[in-house]
């Protein structure tokens, strides 16, 4: 048994085992902690330090809940005060030749540099195939302010020349506030008609109001990943073992698809990205989000990812360039009119 200490949530004094986690000690002390955003309930989704939405003030500095550990003493507060900047970790500025899925296909062909990009650390996901593993399970670095970030990032599109700036990840949309304040001190700093702000993700809590946020706030570009048809499917690619919380997370992506095309079409950019790889997902089950998004918009950007083997993956066999040939097929017979396959040798897609 770990010894017993005195620490205070929101002035009320509680005892806890000593060097166990805040987010822990609110959850002991009744305090709800979810991996969906809900009201009143502290949003944990990444659990590595790295989202920042679980940001607490402890000793009246703002820290991350899942990562603390309680000592003697601690004051925590849940209710943070208004003029408190979120912060974030972000890794990686700088300039990218290829693009993310939400990269409109005619710029793919172009040599040099098209975007400059970040990469926010964390994910509420669990993918055992993670392309990006080292960013997504990073709760190491110095957290950026909405401010700071966005300061970085247009001194990177100066350095690059390029108009697009793009944010991906680990999952750029787990802290909400940050996210907002981010594109919106972009916008500030990029002002020119040609400052293109792109957000890529998961699209697994991107609700319909927080869509409506984001393109208030500057969001221009936006590439949602759909990772599967079926919640099974969905499972495993993602490494999630909640089949409701599957459901939820697959249902909120294609909502936020369609609603993405049905209200904001004209104004916004989308390039939906899929996976392929026939350990995850077969090509049956790729005609159906063909049908699916075919049904939403004929005129689409898809981007068919071929996903290798990596971190816990690693026996995963990369489809070949026939495979992915093959499932480009089965995307444009269903009537989809702008479809991508990355392949071993480039992307082959629609004609520019
Ligand atoms: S959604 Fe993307 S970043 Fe998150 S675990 Fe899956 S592959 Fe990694
Ligand atoms: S859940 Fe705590 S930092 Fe992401």
């Amino acid at each position: 048994m770990s010894k017993e200490v005195s620490i205070e949530l929101d002035e009320k004094r509680v005892k806890v085992p000593e060097g166990i986690t805040v987010k822990r000690a609110l959850e002991i002390n009744g305090y709800t902690v979810t991996n969906y955003p809900e009201k009143g309930s502290l949003f944990a989704p990444c659990d590595v330090g790295g989202c920042w939405s679980c940001a607490v003030e402890v000793n009246n500095e703002l820290k991350p809940a899942c990562i603390t550990p309680v000592t003697k003493g601690l004051r925590v507060s849940t209710e943070l005060p208004q003029d408190c900047p979120p912060k974030r970790i972000i890794h990686g500025f700088g300039g990218h030749t290829v693009g993310g899925v939400g990269t409109p296909y005619w710029l793919k062909g172009r040599h040099g540099y098209i975007e400059v990009a970040c990469f926010a650390s964390g994910c509420n996901l669990r993918c055992p195939q993670c392309q990006n593993w080292e960013t997504t399970y990073s709760g190491q670095g110095k957290p950026l302010t909405p401010r700071k970030a966005a300061e970085l990032m247009t001194a990177s599109r100066k350095k690059f020349r390029v108009d697009r700036m793009a944010i991906s990840g680990g999952e750029s949309t787990l802290n909400r506030r940050w996210l907002v304040e981010y594109v919106t001190e972009l916008k500030r700093l990029n002002p020119d008609p040609n400052a293109r702000i792109h957000v890529d993700t998961n699209t697994t809590i991107l609700t319909k109001d927080y869509i409506d946020k984001l393109v208030e706030s500057g969001m221009t570009d936006i590439g949602p990943d759909l990772k599967g048809y079926y919640p099974e499917t969905f499972m495993r690619i993602t490494g999630i073992e909640n089949k409701a919380m599957a459901e939820r997370y697959l249902n909120t992506a294609w909502d936020a698809v369609r609603y993405l095309i049905e209200r904001y079409k004209d104004r916004v950019f989308t390039g939906v990205g899929i996976p392929y790889n026939k350990e995850l997902i077969p090509p049956q089950e790729i005609e159906l989000i063909g049908e699916r998004l075919y049904e939403i918009d004929p005129e689409i950007q898809v981007c068919v990812l071929d996903y290798r083997p990596e971190f816990k993956r690693l026996d995963l066999v990369k489809p070949n360039y026939y495979e992915m040939v093959k499932i480009h097929k089965i995307l444009t017979n269903k009537g989809l009119e702008t479809v991508m396959c990355q392949t071993e040798y480039g992307h082959i897609g629609p004609e520019i």
